[in-house]
């Protein structure tokens, strides 16, 4: 049978690779999702609406209640109303919604790098091309001067993930100002990722939701709520967009998973103190993740101010695929840096998403192999 070349133009996820090459009593800080308990008033909601019968196809936008709901926790940023915002089945299918929608044949969009690794495949399968921008050194902001330098008049979207996956990078106010205006000065859309909004550990989120007559912002609840089997994410647009985006989900899905709305909607209100408390346990274990790999010599980290990874430099004579690789076989999984993109080579992700033991573990085990890697 035929597969579409444009499918086949893109690869498997290098993240995902690492997993299959396991064994099953390895450390695992390859996955970006969370080990705390999701909210019981979460669980709560969506076994009761199931038992209730709310087991049909619901409305293509999402319950009203909830798209209300997420619009009054957002209010923080900007003031938003909940036909703003339309729930969909995850992040990811926010994303690819938003490019399918969005994104022309012949239309370049431009990724960051490292960066999270759907974006340019999105782009791709939308029929656009992926042009990729690199992050600076350390404090990982966009690099202005590079995607100034890649824009051309087939750009029409600039991508931006705050806080950032696979860096921990959070955006400041500097760079924020700087894309708008890239924005505005180029009539590109900025899409902008911010599903790890509520996992910023110091300064403030700095979010495109005030900035909606040129961004499409894309959240989620996977990592907010610790419920990345529920596939739960939404996207907050300009009311002029969003009857387009929700014509597009129409033919993806219909409508999203409607006990799972009811859960999210029961936990939403009173997310804030759920979500103070998860903050404390990973700042906790980035502190330790951060400092036992700059205990190792010649591996190196900028403290990270958001999401939950860690995204170390390596001064080794190594491919960070092969020193992924030596890991996995010495017990600990993360993801090699190039799976993040051409900018992402000579760093590892590791996620803090595990507890203290395991992070320890995981320390060791990189530790020891970093120092063969290093006699070598
Ligand atoms: C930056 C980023 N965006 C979006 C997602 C998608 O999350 P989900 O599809 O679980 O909502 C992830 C998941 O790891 C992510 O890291």
């Amino acid at each position: 049978m035929k597969i579409a070349n444009r499918l086949n133009s893109i690869p498997m996820s290098g993240i995902r690779k690492m997993f299959d090459l396991a064994s099953p009593d390895s450390i695992n800080l390859g996955l970006g999702e969370p080990d705390l308990s999701p909210p019981a008033a979460a669980i709560e909601g969506m076994c009761e609406a199931s038992r209730k019968g709310l087991n049909k196809y619901g409305p293509t936008a999402g319950i009203m209640p909830l798209r209300d709901a997420v619009a009054k926790h957002y209010s923080r940023y900007a003031p938003i109303e909940g036909k703003n915002v339309m729930i969909t089945p995850s992040g990811s299918s926010a994303l690819l919604e938003v490019t399918q929608a969005m994104i022309d044949p012949g239309d370049e969009v431009l990724v960051p790098s490292p960066g999270f690794v759907i974006y340019g495949p999105h782009a791709v399968l939308a029929g656009g091309k992926d042009v990729y921008y690199k992050l600076t050194d350390g404090d990982f902001q966009p690099d202005i001067d590079d995607i100034q330098s890649k824009i051309t008049k087939k750009t029409t979207m600039l991508v931006i993930n705050n806080p950032c996956n696979p860096t921990g990078g959070t955006l400041t106010e500097e760079s924020f100002k700087a894309l708008c205006d890239i924005a505005s000065d180029n009539d590109i859309t900025i899409m902008a990722d911010e599903v790890y909004d509520s996992f910023v550990y110091e300064g403030k989120h700095v979010s495109f939701l005030s900035q909606l007559d040129k961004a499409v912002v894309v959240g989620g609840f996977s990592k907010m709520m610790a419920v990345t089997g529920w596939r739960m994410g939404f996207v907050v647009s300009d009311e002029k967009v969003m009857d387009d985006l929700i014509k597009m989900q129409y033919h993806v899905c219909a409508s999203p998973n409607m006990p799972a709305m009811y859960g999210i909607l029961n936990a939403l209100p009173t997310i804030d103190s759920y979500l103070e408390e998860a903050r404390k346990i990973f700042k906790r274990r980035r502190d330790l993740i951060v400092k036992r790999i700059n205990e190792i010599d010649g591996m190196h980290i900028d403290v990270p101010k958001g999401a939950f990874y860690a995204f170390p430099s390596y001064a080794y004579d190594i491919r960070s695929a092969d020193f992924a690789m030596a890991l996995v076989k010495a017990g600990l999984i993360c993801s090699p840096g190039s799976a993040f993109g051409p900018y992402g080579e000579n760093h590892l992700r590791f996620s803090y998403a595990a507890d203290e033991t395991k992070i320890n573990k995981g320390m060791d085990i990189l530790s020891e192999t970093a120092k063969r890697i290093s006699r070598k």
